[in-house]
């Protein structure tokens, strides 16, 4: 006789399901409460029709609609996300991730180019929609520090807490970068800090290859801003991505490189791919080579003083 399994209670069962959900590396929870996306089809088809009729009518002379042109665009788009049925095609949802790969590399070479300013390349990527990572993220995370820094970080992508806080390194890597930072005299606030993809990829999963080539033109053209004296690429992908190339980081970290973004004076800057401080938190055997890194980087910066 097959044994039954011990029962087992809604609160048990629910707290297994998260747990699963955790080991499966889900930590984001992208709405408030669970939606039925197959019920909200069906319900979508039923609701059309419903919604034509108020469309076709007068326009409203009061209430929802007048307060919904007071509210700024950003609040009245929030209030849409909540209160609107999500817009369908032929009666299904339409997917607002439609834009093809290529135009929205294309947009954004476009959009990065046209910034003259750190303040309009943040504005040109808040409008950037063609990054599907925008959608899970809870916010931009653009870059902090000086803007006209002799030296600039570029790590991965933010986690976690810079998700939350919308600034770079500011979780446990964050702090030890600021460590590393000190133990050759400088401050996080004298340094820019960004990262090579802006928004947090869901569950901390590395950016896929065309997400990173999407954010490549605003990282570019940020460097190009900032016009550091010296740039230091912060592990594995952050290295590739800026280096172009396939060389693996314990290969790379503590050489030097050229970053060259134009043919003028100023527009080449010497490159330290280092090992990134999440992957020495994990390695601390690995600190004795970042400390010979942050030695060179100390000495570059001292004779280009
Ligand atoms: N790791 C990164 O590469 N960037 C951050 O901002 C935080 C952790």
């Amino acid at each position: 006789m097959i044994p039954h399994p011990p029962p087992v209670t809604t609160r048990e069962a629910a707290a297994a399901l998260l747990e699963w959900y955790g080991d499966a590396g889900i930590d984001t929870i992208v709405l408030d409460a669970p939606r039925d996306r197959f019920a909200e089809t069906a319900a979508e088809i039923e609701s059309r029709a419903a919604r034509r009729a108020p469309e076709a009518s007068a326009p409203p002379r009061d209430g929802a609609g007048a307060a919904e042109r007071s509210l700024s665009p950003p609040a009245a788009s929030r209030r849409e996300a909540h209160a609107a049925p999500p817009p369908t095609v032929d009666g299904f949802p339409a997917l607002s991730l439609a834009v093809p790969d290529e135009i929205a590399v294309a947009d954004a070479h476009q959009r990065a180019a046209s910034a003259k300013t750190l303040d309009e390349l943040r504005e040109a990527l808040a409008g950037f929609t063609g990054c599907n990572l925008r959608l899970t993220a809870t916010q931009l995370v653009f870059g902090d520090g000086n803007p006209d820094a002799d030296v600039m970080f570029v790590g991965e992508a933010p986690g976690r807490e810079e998700d939350i806080a919308g600034e770079p390194f500011v979780g446990k890597s964050g702090q030890l970068l600021d460590r590393m930072l000190a133990s050759i005299g400088m401050t996080r606030e004298s340094v820019r800090v960004t990262n090579s993809v802006p928004w947090r990829p869901p569950g901390n999963r590395p950016p896929t290859p065309i997400e990173t080539e999407m954010c490549l033109p605003f990282i570019a053209r940020q460097i190009e801003l900032v016009r550091p004296k010296i740039l230091v690429c912060l592990g594995s992908p952050a290295a590739k991505v800026i280096l172009k190339t396939e060389e693996g980081i314990l290969r790379l970290r503590g050489t030097w490189h050229d970053y060259t973004f134009g043919v003028g004076p100023g527009d080449t800057i010497p490159t330290l791919p280092m090992l990134h401080p999440a992957y020495l938190l994990r390695q601390p055997a690995q600190k004795k080579l970042a400390w010979r890194d942050l030695l060179a980087l100390k000495a570059r910066l001292d004779e280009r003083a």
